[in-house]
């Protein structure tokens, strides 16, 4: 079979997973930030990784979390051709806005691109999941199936297969603070307790169940009052400094409710409107400047398409 033989650009967005009830179960893109990412094809055999921003990730395809969803994805082409890859990171690694998820994202909707669209999405996030186990050991899909399909999406299982449920949504301002320290996700996991009390347990998976009938139904106080976590956020919250401040200054700025972003140290809010959306960014920026501690701030909304591939771009930037 030929392949395209001309470069691809990917613009691999941002993502927030869990959606505080809904622990490696829900997640949705955002607009903003993306990376920017540059894929062709190469004779020779294998990928090869060139970052093009300062973070210093590896460049060793199998440690590197764009190289080894890349390597999945080449292992079930058959005659597979090798791939270069370009990677201008914009999400900062550990801000927990789905920085690992972005990079593996990006690569196989970049990869599939070339390969004329051969694999199906769900099958892109099964080759992904190889990235996000190397970025934090785990193969979950909160972060990539938003980044790969768009919107909100429910991961109901990744074994055997992931099993993806894109939602309805109705239209949300997304407001994010990056308060400027890094929680690695495996710390973050690391730190949950095994073992749940049934009341809570029975708590949350209510949330949950309401939360994605107040999407489906645009119901936005039934969102307002499922934006709850009685499992995860206790323990996690500990790590991030400022939180019960800007959970409760932006609810009183108006917001639906919000919490930590992924396994943080992000801390997203929802609004109906952009007035509040401001407001709520106004509440995260004098939160952390009273602090004294560096952060950066997002107003964005939900992006309903995911990764966007760019093919009349030109390759240098
Ligand atoms: N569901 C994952 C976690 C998301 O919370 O650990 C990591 O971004």
């Amino acid at each position: 079979m030929t392949y395209l033989s001309s470069p691809v650009t990917v613009l691999a967005p941002a993502t927030v997973a869990n959606v505080v009830c809904a622990f490696d179960v829900l997640g949705f893109a955002l607009a903003e930030p993306n990376d920017v990412m540059h894929l062709r094809l190469t004779e020779q055999p294998g990928v090869t990784i060139i970052n093009e921003d300062d973070f210093g990730l590896p460049t060793e395809p199998g440690r590197n979390v764009a190289g080894a969803a890349l390597l999945a994805m080449l292992r079930a082409v058959p005659e597979a051709p090798g791939v270069e890859v370009r990677i201008r990171k914009t999400i900062r690694p550990g801000s927990g806005i789905g920085s690992s998820a972005a990079s593996a994202a990006g690569a196989v909707v970049g990869l599939n691109h070339l390969l004329h669209n051969q694999f199906t999405k769900v099958e892109l996030v099964d080759f992904a999941m190889a990235g996000e186990e190397v970025a934090s050991g785990v193969r979950h899909a909160d972060n990539l199936a938003p980044g790969i399909y768009g919107g909100v999406t429910l991961i109901r299982a990744t074994v055997p297969a992931p099993d993806i449920v894109p939602l309805d949504a109705p239209p949300l301002f997304v407001t994010v603070v990056h308060p400027q320290i890094e929680v690695k996700t495996s710390d973050a996991r690391q730190i949950l307790k095994r073992q749940v009390a049934l009341g809570d347990a029975v708590r949350q998976w209510a949330n949950v169940g309401a939360l994605v009938a107040g999407l489906l139904q645009h119901d936005y106080a039934l969102i307002g009052r499922s934006l709850e976590d009685v499992i995860v956020e206790p323990v996690r919250s500990i790590l991030i400094p400022g939180f019960r401040e800007v959970k409760e200054g932006s609810r009183a700025a108006g917001a639906l409710g919000g919490g930590i972003s992924g396994s943080g140290p992000s801390l997203f809010m929802l609004s109906q409107d952009e007035a509040t959306a401001r407001a709520v960014q106004a509440v995260m920026q004098d939160t952390y400047h009273r602090l004294g501690l560096d952060y950066h701030t997002y107003l964005t909304t939900i992006n309903p398409t995911g990764c966007q591939v760019l093919t009349d771009e030109p390759l240098t930037t």
